[in-house]
């Protein structure tokens, strides 16, 4: 079903985010008949470029993000037909007044404009969309990070404030377009099966995994003025850890919803100097091997042998009120961990009392698993009596539920179906104000608990699964990774 028309302006049309994931998403849309014939696509970038020299840059953004055979005739002329393009810079006047006039001429269309730029130039834009009239009616998008940590974010928060209101503000984060992790909304409030069991009654831990294999490479600048803790935790994982643990609401209104994962990242257990080293671990990874071969190490990668940025990070969160307390929110993720996998694995309690004596050996308990990426899809692991005439042998097999299998479409990126939902003007999955900002409340603590301490981050090997100490993390509690779920 086609949105509304839309005029959508991207800032920043000729950078990494628009080039990768914008323009292949959009193009995507387009190819399923989502996009309506009138719509229009703006690029804004500071390089002068004609109309046509951009979509030769749109063309080859396809060529170099889409297969081949959806390339193919008159699909990617109409797409190409849509889009326009305007030569601006945030801190000068050229170009503005021919976007106004642009955006203008499209006629009673809503419009939306994407800020896939670096965050410093959120308020000098905004300010520059309302000096020329493009705020009115506009909708505004923009992503991480916002901050750095609680005081920049609230200072960015404002900017934008001042332009566009909250209601108007749309701050992406990916991991809420992901398929599977709207997929874990379904799961826990389209079945009865589940919330009766989801407390500290019947879960022992939750584990969120986010492994990249991947090492920073060409993003070495930006990531060290940031660190796995500001560029995964803060936003991505405290998401999937907020809709785990949120309580019902009572719908998929944005502000239901959103009320909800407030209340739990306000519930978070602070971290500080106190209690710091027993329940974080930092890391920076040394040369090693991939999948592909030797590989550097994070600071051969950077070319410097100073930084003391995180490349991976293990927390023990907990979540302070009455669902979820003595229910330990162990969270990693890192770069050049052994293989790219998230996922997030709800461990329940052992079953109370084992009728089938010693010899079966130990029960396992029960796990949920909602894989992420790759191989989306959903396990239960239960135990069940292996086959055959002799006597009891239980074992732990999965009834496992994988999306490629079960359902035979592509899997869409998570921008497809978010910059759709700025024009619906759906703000279910983007993040409201006041999240972000508590989300800063809690790790701020923790970079300044790690500021304090001084020490370096602890080395691990490239291609394996983080400091040991991120072991002896979990293993502490008597509980271990689960590598695959
Ligand atoms: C981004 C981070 O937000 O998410 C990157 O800045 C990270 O460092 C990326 O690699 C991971 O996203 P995905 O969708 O590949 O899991």
């Amino acid at each position: 079903i086609p949105v509304a028309p839309f005029v959508l302006t991207v800032f920043g049309a000729t950078g990494d985010l628009s080039r990768r994931k914008l323009i292949p998403a959009l193009f995507h849309r387009d190819l399923d008949g989502q996009i309506p014939d009138n719509a229009v696509i703006i690029g804004v970038s500071r390089r002068a470029l004609s109309h046509e020299e951009f979509r030769a840059f749109a063309h080859q953004a396809l060529v170099d993000h889409i297969p081949s055979g959806q390339l193919d005739g008159s699909p990617v002329e109409k797409f190409l037909a849509r889009l326009f393009y305007v030569a601006a810079d945030a801190d000068a006047e050229p170009g503005w007044s021919d976007l106004a006039s642009l955006v203008a001429a499209q006629g009673d269309m809503i419009p939306v404009y994407y800020l896939a730029t670096a965050p410093a130039l959120f308020g000098p834009i905004c300010e520059k969309l309302g000096k020329h009239g493009l705020a009115e009616k506009g909708r505004v998008v923009i992503e991480k990070p916002i901050g750095k940590d609680l005081a920049s974010a609230v200072a960015l928060n404002e900017q934008v404030g001042r332009i566009f209101p909250e209601e108007r503000v749309y701050r992406i984060d990916h991991y809420l377009g992901k398929e599977t992790v709207q997929n874990l909304m379904a799961l826990r409030f389209a079945n009865a099966l589940f919330e009766p069991l989801w407390n500290n009654g019947h879960i022992d831990h939750v584990q969120i995994t986010v492994a990249e294999a991947l090492g920073v490479e060409e993003r070495a600048g930006y990531y060290d003025t940031a660190g796995a803790l500001r560029d995964m935790v803060q936003n991505h994982m405290l998401q999937l850890l907020c809709l785990v643990a949120m309580e019902p609401p009572h719908s998929l209104d944005a502000d239901a919803v959103r009320d909800e994962k407030l209340k739990v990242l306000r519930a978070l257990k602070p971290i500080d100097e106190h209690n710091m080293a027993s329940v974080t671990v930092r890391g920076q990874y040394r040369a090693g091997a991939s999948a592909g071969g030797a590989v550097p190490g994070y600071l051969e990668e950077l070319g410097s042998s100073r930084s003391q940025t995180e490349t991976f990070v293990a927390v023990k969160a907990e979540v302070e009120n009455w669902r979820w307390a003595g229910v330990p929110f162990y969270l990693r993720t890192g770069k050049r961990l052994a293989s790219r996998v998230s996922e997030i694995v709800v461990a329940f309690r052992p079953v109370p009392h084992s009728v089938f004596g010693e010899a079966v050996g130990p029960l396992e308990a029960n796990r949920l698993v909602i894989r992420l990426q790759p191989d989306e899809g959903v396990k239960l692991w239960l135990m069940i009596k292996d086959p055959g005439p002799g006597g009891i042998r239980l074992t732990h097999v999965p009834l496992d539920m994988s999306f490629a299998k079960a359902f035979k479409v592509r899997n869409p990126d998570a921008y497809e179906r978010l910059i759709l939902d700025v024009v619906r003007g759906n703000q279910t999955l983007f993040m409201r104000r006041d999240e972000v900002e508590a989300a800063w409340t809690w790790v701020d603590p923790i970079l300044q608990a790690w500021r304090n301490a001084k020490e370096a981050p602890r080395p691990y090997t490239a291609g394996t699964w983080g400091p040991s100490a991120s072991i002896a993390l979990i293993e502490r509690d008597g509980r271990t990774w689960l590598e695959d779920g």
